[in-house]
């Protein structure tokens, strides 16, 4: 039965030729299938004489069960080649580390923003907003500081251009958060025209402040935090202790001093810078100005529409990053707004 020997070696090969399933389907069908060549051997068998039929028989059943075998194998590494082929294709490298879950957290300023307006709120103070582009009559005018007053060049200024590329009239980035005073003084009137008497204004503005400058302890832009009481008989002794009593609690210790500087603003009358010195270890003795103030100048509150007979008040314009950068030991306030994550996480 040498035929059947090569039968099977024939099978053999065109299975291994093979590398589809369905071509192996086909494959398989020209020996096993209902007119394969081993299919048509075992139909032959019946022809036989039972002698040579039982030995025939068993001989082709052999092949048969060789070119089973023989399929079976290949269709196995037909899979497994499959298999391998996929797991390349959509490798994963498991031993790759996870990208896990950044975790956000707030910036060192929000945070010392927050601190501020909690601190505030709990002395009874809401928090009032403004524009940041702003007008000239906000920024200057109605803070007692015209056109031709000195004191402007304090400020340098960012002023906005029109369409046309010209200065746009009056309009530019506030240079400080003063204005939202003249702009809640003034809706506060509104709000209670044509009554006796108004009720008291307790407010802090945090925000965005623009001016051109940019050094170590400068940034184009930085924050400010401004404060206003105004009522009735409110005094520079109401101020003084508002200040110390919330600077003692936002640097969370009583050993440190305030100190108020005679200064200048035009709409204060006194005016103070105000200077804080923390009595520990290192900066003993060392003064370091973090907000100026003074009494509500007259002509801020005419401005307004309130009468500087019935009514005075503080004003105080904090600067935040530098209640930061003390809080925290911050030498360079630009880190503050450059957005690196490395100097950023270490405060979340
Ligand atoms: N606006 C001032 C500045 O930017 C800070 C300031 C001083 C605010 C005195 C005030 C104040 O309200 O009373 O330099």
């Amino acid at each position: 039965m040498q035929d059947m020997d090569r039968i099977v070696e024939e099978a053999r090969a065109v299975f291994a030729a093979t590398d589809d399933p369905d071509a192996l389907e086909q494959a398989k069908a020209r020996y096993l299938g209902k007119s394969g060549r081993i299919t048509e051997l075992l139909k032959g068998l019946g022809a036989l004489p039972p002698e040579q039929k039982r030995t025939a028989g068993a001989v082709i059943n052999q092949a048969k069960a060789m070119v089973e075998a023989a399929l079976a194998e290949r269709r196995e590494a037909i899979k497994q080649t499959e298999l391998s082929a996929r797991l390349a294709e959509e490798a994963l490298d498991v031993t790759l580390p996870g990208r896990g879950e950044a975790q956000g957290g707030l910036h060192p300023v929000t945070r010392t923003l927050e601190r501020i307006e909690r601190l505030f709120a709990s002395i009874g103070f809401a928090v009032a907003d403004g524009p940041e582009i702003e007008t000239d009559f906000y920024n200057f005018t109605a803070l007692n500081t015209p056109a031709d007053h000195p004191a402007r060049s304090m400020h340098d200024t960012f002023y906005l251009l029109d369409e046309r590329g010209s200065l746009a009239q009056g309009v530019l980035l506030r240079t400080h958060t003063s204005p939202i005073q003249a702009r809640y003084m003034q809706a506060h009137v509104a709000k209670y025209a044509g009554q006796e008497s108004m009720p008291e204004i307790r407010i802090i503005a945090p925000g965005r402040v623009y001016r051109v400058d940019s050094d170590a302890t400068h940034s184009p832009m930085f924050h400010q935090v401004e404060g206003l009481w105004v009522g009735e008989n409110v005094s520079f002794a109401d101020l003084k202790g508002v200040i110390a009593d919330f600077l003692r609690r936002f640097f969370e210790t009583d050993d440190l001093e305030v100190r108020f500087r005679p200064s200048f603003f035009p709409f204060t009358e006194p005016s103070a810078e105000i200077d804080v010195a923390f009595m520990r270890e290192t900066q003993k003795g060392r003064w370091l100005e973090i907000a100026g103030c003074g009494m509500v100048h007259p002509n801020v509150l005419t401005h307004a529409g309130i009468d500087p007979e019935k009514y005075t008040g503080f004003a105080f314009g904090f600067g935040p990053d530098r209640l930061a950068m003390l809080r925290y030991g911050v030498n360079d306030l630009r880190l503050f707004f450059e957005g690196d994550l490395r100097f950023l996480r270490q405060f979340v």
